[in-house]
């Protein structure tokens, strides 16, 4: 088992160059399948979640070569295979997109219910929704998601909550459908977007995408195409409040500003300085953050992807501030983590109330998922002294080099094995 070393108290300092959006890629990949020749994704975070999926296209049948560390050329012409077994999946909530890819593909799926980072109950009702909508029998047999359909007509969905999820799912699996289907409510987050951007330079007709309502024309046929993902919001977001927690100055790259503009309202609010440019941010804080109050709503909303960070800054801010979390039942499983790190905050349903203490001090601390991870380094970043982290698989999901990112910056801070070894970075 890993984990990470961080000696904290310094500011970071520098610039850092953001990498390709995970939740983009995690649907991307699945929806190579769709295509009829080649694809050649560019720019592809080199995190577990994504070597994980390339494993599972590989295991389907698809001919899958590593160009580069960030391009990956996907053959998906001999991928005869609809089984993504729980091997396959390894716990990733990305792999219910396969549901959605395989439909479009062959109209046939059996995929391994997803799991993901726990924040309560994570249904897939609204995906089975859109499925059955579209002509699609959905069962769950030997534990397994079933779908299969004799052919996918278009169809008007409404969703009941703005879900990514589905909104992604349902995309890939009326691309090829016969007919207009309209999802109403849908999510309009910056990954929906590029997804429908990908799907359209291989040939689909997919309008709207980033409103609340896509319009998606079948196709007969989808070809290859060359593709390079967007930077990934919330790796510049955890960036971006890193540098605030820890009176840094900070230039963040190659980012497209306009997916941060909520993050940058909140940082502004507490008293950074923020600076915009063309495909950069630089954040500076040069006194105590103060207090401000944050409710996660889905995009353009303030991410919940980003909630965890942002109540660390808060943990030390001037006076009490209020975090909303209005995307998931059960986000505040990494609050018992950071009182142990000396923060003061108490959580009354989906409310935290945060009482800023001056300093957070250092603790050997867990990485209860993905983003509670990145709270707790920025955690150990502030805190004067050596902070462990521990669990640290959950973070390798969704940061790319996190050590060596944060090393350029300033940071103290090692990955480590039970021996004490230092690994130099992530195979
Ligand atoms: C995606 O999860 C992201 N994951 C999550 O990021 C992110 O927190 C979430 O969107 C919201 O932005 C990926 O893209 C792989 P949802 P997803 O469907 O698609 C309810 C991270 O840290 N719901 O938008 O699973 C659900 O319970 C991860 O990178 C239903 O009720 O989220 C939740 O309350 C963690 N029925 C809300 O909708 C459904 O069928 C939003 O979920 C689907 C969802």
């Amino acid at each position: 088992m890993e984990k990470f070393v961080i000696n904290g108290g310094k500011p970071l300092s520098g610039s850092v160059r953001i990498s390709g959006a995970k939740n983009a890629a995690v649907a991307i990949l699945p929806a190579v399948l769709l295509a009829d020749g080649p694809c050649v994704i560019e720019n592809l975070p080199q995190i577990l979640d994504v070597s994980t999926l390339l494993s599972s296209l590989s295991a389907l049948g698809a001919d899958v070569k590593i160009i580069n560390k960030t391009t990956a050329r996907i053959d998906p012409a001999h991928a005869d295979s609809f089984i993504v077994t729980k091997e396959m999946a390894q716990g990733m909530r990305a792999s219910s997109y396969f549901l959605g890819a395989l439909l479009g593909r062959c109209k046939r799926a059996r995929v391994a219910p997803p799991g993901g980072c726990d924040f309560g109950v994570r249904p897939i009702d609204q995906h089975i929704k859109g499925f059955e909508a579209l002509g699609t029998r959905v069962t769950i047999e030997n534990g397994m998601v079933d779908a299969r359909a004799a052919s996918l007509s278009g169809a008007s969905i409404y969703l009941d909550v703005v879900s990514v999820g589905a909104t992604m799912n349902i995309m890939l699996a009326a691309v090829k459908a016969k007919g207009l289907t309209v999802i109403e409510n849908a999510a309009r987050e910056p990954h929906i977007v590029d997804l429908a951007n990908f799907l359209n330079s291989m040939g689909a007709n997919i309008m709207g995408a980033g409103t609340g309502v896509i319009k998606i024309r079948g196709v007969e046929h989808l070809h290859g195409t060359q593709y390079s993902i967007i930077p990934d919001q919330i790796e510049a977001g955890t960036y971006m409040v890193a540098a605030a927690a820890t009176g840094g100055d900070v230039t963040v790259e190659n980012v497209t500003p306009k997916h941060l503009e909520s993050i940058i309202a909140k940082l502004i609010e507490t008293g950074a300085q923020i600076e915009e440019f063309d495909e950069a941010v630089r954040v500076r804080m040069s006194s105590r953050p103060k207090r401000c109050n944050v409710k996660t709503m889905p995009h353009p909303g303030f991410p919940t992807d980003m909630q965890p960070q942002i109540a660390t800054l808060l943990s030390v801010a001037e006076g009490t501030s209020i975090v909303t979390e209005g995307v998931w039942d059960n986000r505040f499983r990494y609050v018992e983590q950071l009182t142990l790190m000396g923060a003061s905050i108490q959580v009354d349903g989906k409310s935290a109330i945060i009482t800023g203490v001056e300093k957070l001090k250092p603790a050997p601390v867990r990485a209860v998922d993905l983003r509670a991870g990145a709270a707790m380094i920025i955690a150990g970043l502030m805190a004067k002294g050596e902070t462990v982290v521990e669990e640290i698989s959950h973070i390798d999901r969704g940061y790319e080099l996190l050590t060596e990112k944060l090393s350029a910056l300033g940071a103290d801070i090692k990955r480590v094995n039970d021996y004490g070894t230092p690994q130099a970075k992530l195979a």
